[in-house]
């Protein structure tokens, strides 16, 4: 499944569509050091979890774990969802997605025009975050259903390897050079599925991993938090591909300067990504001028902001939860003005 970067003219199945996704030039210092986004929103369902959501599926027939006419079951934030809804309707097999409300509305109406059922584990208006509550439904309706099988994200394997071609295609594009690559880490599957393959080929490469304030995988306190999608909450199990060896570095970074970020590269460049990326941007251009000259830095963009209009990008919504920072939106802003005037290209 590495075929994207030699797609045919013409598909007959949208996974065929998966990959080969763009990289972004967001900004270089003035000696070369440069910071790239990978755009896994260009995938169908707009994010890079249908790349793992495709393997997992492929993965389970391969072991007679999914039978013809089966049913997937997954507890899911929106973007495993939607890649396996996708999946499932190209496979015939049912889909039922496990949700709360914390996910954003988008995803889960998304979801369900691609033909999933939704089945809550939360009151409507209840916003927690209810991973735990999820994860724990989802093995059960698997377990009480006839072939049916639970993808378990969380723990799957396949998750991981669903991101290799992740790795080819960086290594394609750059000619092997890659010095960081920092990603979002929720279940691990994208950030070391990609770390683990590229460093295969480019053993020097730096992982830098970022969870949000709140999120435990790399250590407490835990609290909420309002990134969609990513992080470890208090309660639910670490995934099993986050991979501590292969980390250099893990960062937390708060809602409020991912959300910043956000809202600042959408005014600057015209690019909207989703809230988890914005902690990742933050984090990368806060290291960008203090690289060595050369360096070339790739951030994985998990999702676009298409999917957070009503939330991140919504004044009302952000100041009622005290997120709007103005303060920290200019500081960033300011950051992108420097490092993109400084080339007359950007212009
Ligand atoms: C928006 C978003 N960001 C980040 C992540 C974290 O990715 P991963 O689970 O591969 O660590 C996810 C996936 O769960 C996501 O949907």
């Amino acid at each position: 499944m590495d075929h994207a970067l030699d797609r045919p003219p013409i598909v007959r199945r949208v996974s065929e569509l998966i990959g080969a996704t763009p990289l972004f030039e967001l900004c270089r210092t003035p000696d070369d050091a440069r910071l790239l986004l990978k755009l896994e929103q260009f995938n169908p369902t707009g994010t890079a979890k249908i790349r793992m959501a495709r393997q997992m599926v492929l993965d389970a027939e391969e072991r007679g774990l999914l039978r013809p006419g089966g049913r997937i079951v997954e507890s899911t934030s929106g973007n495993t969802g939607l890649g396996l809804a996708v999946v499932a309707a190209e496979r015939g097999y049912t889909f039922t997605a496990v949700v709360d409300h914390h996910a954003a509305a988008d995803k889960l109406r998304a979801m369900k025009a691609l033909g999933a059922e939704l089945v809550y584990v939360a009151e409507e208006g209840d916003e927690e975050l209810a991973t735990a509550a999820r994860e724990e439904y989802a093995e059960k309706l698997a377990a009480e259903t006839d072939n049916a099988y639970f993808t378990e994200q969380h723990n799957n394997p396949a998750n991981g390897v669903g991101y290799r071609p992740v790795a080819h295609e960086l290594h394609a594009a750059l000619d092997g050079r890659v010095d960081i690559l920092i990603g979002a880490v929720g279940t691990g599957g994208g950030l070391f599925g990609t770390g683990g393959e590229l460093r295969r080929t480019v053993p020097g490469v730096r992982i830098v991993g970022v969870e949000p304030k709140g999120s435990i995988a790399f250590g407490p306190p835990a609290h909420d938090y309002h990134q969609s999608g990513t992080g470890t909450p208090e309660g639910a199990t670490i995934g099993a591909m986050v991979d501590y060896d292969l980390l250099d570095e893990g960062v937390k970074v708060g809602d409020v300067e991912a959300f910043a970020t956000c809202r600042a590269v959408a005014r600057r460049t015209g690019l909207l990504i989703g809230g988890s990326a914005g902690g990742v941007v933050y984090e990368a251009l806060a290291r960008l001028s203090s690289l060595p000259p050369g360096t070339t830095m790739v951030a994985l963009v998990n999702d676009g902001g298409e999917k957070y209009l009503d939330t991140v990008f919504d004044d009302d919504w952000m100041a009622a939860r005290r997120l709007l920072d103005p303060d920290v939106e200019g500081e960033v802003d300011a950051l992108l003005t420097k490092l993109r005037h400084t080339q007359r290209k950007y212009a």
